[in-house]
């Protein structure tokens, strides 16, 4: 039986076990996929298991995704330029680290019918904005950012050489100009009273896109007033399905739909 897993501290509410494992089953491969408590203190100890050979792979979360990155032997340039690791395969015998969020966070925006137009704000900056900004800046857009300790923001773009804007307050924010607005932050996070904005719900460019990478819950304060606003909302829960996806095609060479994943834990989503 084929083995994947995830490595996260803590584990126990992961929905990534839910979508690997009818990954797997859909392929028609005997396999099993873990969520596994790992305490920051044991994270070498727990990659040990990537050697073992029915082993194909495994997923960091947090607080993994940066501290794994001195255990390894090579990492994707994709990697490397976020300064995060979320996915481990193992190639003749080396251990290789990738990271699949920004492009699961670029699939599914498009597929929430985004139009690339104007600027791009993102909200927050630790390693989601840092996916974001990766698949963003790829993708040719000006990046502004804003964060509550903006002396983060500023290093973010200084790290991943972009050259954007950081504003230290949302008040000072030309929101006219912005054609996505994505919240990358915590914000929201089980807290449906709580948005990213400090500001009134602004007047943005006509037809833009707001993304809410918090899926818990699933239409946030963030979206729920975009859409009374008349804006193009995208929830985060495809960025999960589609990090995931991707992943699963690096350890088995097998593409599987991203509904299939979402079937798997669209009963869970509130
Ligand atoms: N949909 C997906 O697949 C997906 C993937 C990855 C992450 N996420 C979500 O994205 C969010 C950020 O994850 P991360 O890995 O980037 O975490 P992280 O590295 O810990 O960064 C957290 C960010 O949120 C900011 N923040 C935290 N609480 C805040 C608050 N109450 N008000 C304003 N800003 C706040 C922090 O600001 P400071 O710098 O000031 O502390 C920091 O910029 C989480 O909610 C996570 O669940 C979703």
């Amino acid at each position: 039986m084929k083995r994947a897993f995830l490595f996260a501290h803590p584990a126990a509410h992961s929905l990534s076990p839910r979508m690997h494992n009818a990954a797997f089953q859909w392929i028609g491969m005997d396999g099993v996929y873990q969520a596994v408590d790992i305490e920051p203190s044991c994270l070498g100890k727990a990659l040990l298991r990537l050697k073992e050979p029915e082993v194909i792979g495994a997923n960091l979360s947090l607080p993994h995704k940066e501290a794994v990155i001195p255990f390894l032997d090579e990492i994707e340039p994709v990697a490397k330029r976020i300064g995060a690791v979320n996915t481990l395969m193992r190639r003749d015998g080396k251990l290789m680290g990738t990271n699949t969020d920004a492009d699961g966070f670029y699939q599914s925006l498009l597929e929430g019918g985004y139009q690339p137009q104007g600027v791009a704000l993102i909200l927050g900056a630790g390693g989601a904005a840092r996916a974001a900004v990766h698949a963003l800046s790829q993708a040719g857009l000006t990046i502004w950012i804003q964060n509550r300790t903006p002396s983060r923001a500023e290093h973010l773009l200084e790290s991943m050489q972009v050259e954007g804007r950081v504003f230290a307050t949302q008040e000072e924010i030309p929101f006219k100009e912005v054609g996505l607005l994505v919240n990358s932050s915590s914000a929201g996070l089980s807290n449906p009273q709580e948005s990213p904005l400090t500001v009134p719900f602004p007047e943005l460019q006509a037809g833009a896109t707001v993304y809410d990478m918090v899926y818990k819950p699933l239409y946030t304060r963030l979206l729920l007033e975009a859409q009374e606003h008349g804006y193009n909302t995208v929830t985060g829960i495809g960025m999960l399905v589609h990090q995931a996806r991707l992943a699963f095609e690096r350890w088995t060479g097998q593409a599987v739909p991203a509904s299939v994943m979402f079937d798997a834990v669209k009963d869970t989503l509130q």
